[in-house]
């Protein structure tokens, strides 16, 4: 069992999920993509699945419990798009924090294994290098070669509005602060809230902008996301959500899932 470094161990809210083990870094894991001016690496978490970490980072992209296990768990399960989608029903998503795409890869892979449409609207400030974003879908999935390239083509290309990926599936990229952004009200089935932690990152996990996702769901939309920090549950109540704690996957004991409407 890796041991989580006790520094981190200090501060939960910096690094509830996202903590990167030394001997991680000891054991060679981490596989570096030279000369990106990201300095972003790849790194092996212990689903065998693949993350992504600046070097001047602590935290890491996904859980090191497992990026590919987080993704499916906490985002596409708990926020109900698995079960939409496995229903049939044509099915919308925000995500905070696009990232390296992993999160949405599932979640289209998901769309056109069910034959359900999906619209899919992605929100990043900083979006990893292309390439890099490749490798780690690719390493990440057996069966969505397809998907990745297209996914690469909208990403280098200028205009990212509602692009197909594949034959079920629609994303729209907006590369900019979420936080200055207007957001489409009543839209939204579901919302990935995936941005760096409370302790980084503390605007996007505060009311005022989690009324802005309050707004931007649905009645019966979901946020779902891995933070069970005290504070952000306080502002999910004060933005209107009513919350709820599900057993998170691998190591980490509990994540949240919030419901616009009353429960
Ligand atoms: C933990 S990573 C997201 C991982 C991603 N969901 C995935 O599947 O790979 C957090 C992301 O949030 C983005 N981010 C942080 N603050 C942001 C903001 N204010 N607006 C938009 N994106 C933001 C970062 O650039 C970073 O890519």
């Amino acid at each position: 069992m890796r041991r989580i470094p006790h520094r981190y161990q200090t501060n939960p809210a910096a690094t509830e999920k996202r903590s990167v083990s030394r001997s991680d870094q000891r054991e060679g894991n981490s596989l570096l993509t030279s000369g990106t001016k990201h300095d972003l690496a790849l790194h092996l978490t212990r689903d065998g699945s693949y993350t992504l970490k600046h070097a001047q980072n602590p935290e890491t992209y996904h859980s090191m419990f497992g990026a590919v296990t987080e993704a499916e768990s906490v985002f596409l399960i708990n926020s109900g798009v698995q079960e939409r989608l496995r229903r049939k029903l044509d099915t919308s998503v925000l995500e905070i924090g696009f990232g390296s795409g992993l999160n949405f890869l599932l979640t289209a892979a998901a769309a056109r294994k069910n034959h359900c449409g999906l619209y899919y609207h992605g929100f990043d400030l900083r979006l990893p290098p292309v390439k890099l974003i490749g490798e780690l879908l690719s390493r990440n999935t057996s069966d969505c070669y397809n998907e990745i390239e297209n996914l690469k083509a909208t990403l280098s290309a200028d205009t990212t509005h509602k692009t197909p990926i594949n034959n079920y599936c629609n994303l729209t990229i907006t590369r900019s602060d979420v936080l200055l952004s207007e957001l489409p009200e009543d839209t939204f089935d579901a919302v990935y809230l995936d941005a760096f932690s409370i302790a980084q990152n503390p605007l996007l996990w505060q009311s005022d902008f989690l009324e802005k996702l309050h707004c931007a769901l649905k009645t019966d939309g979901k946020l779902a996301t891995y933070s069970v920090n005290r504070r952000f549950k306080d502002a999910l109540t004060t933005a209107g959500f009513s919350w709820q704690k599900l057993p998170g996957p691998g190591g980490k004991r509990e994540v949240i899932v919030a419901t616009a409407g009353t429960a």
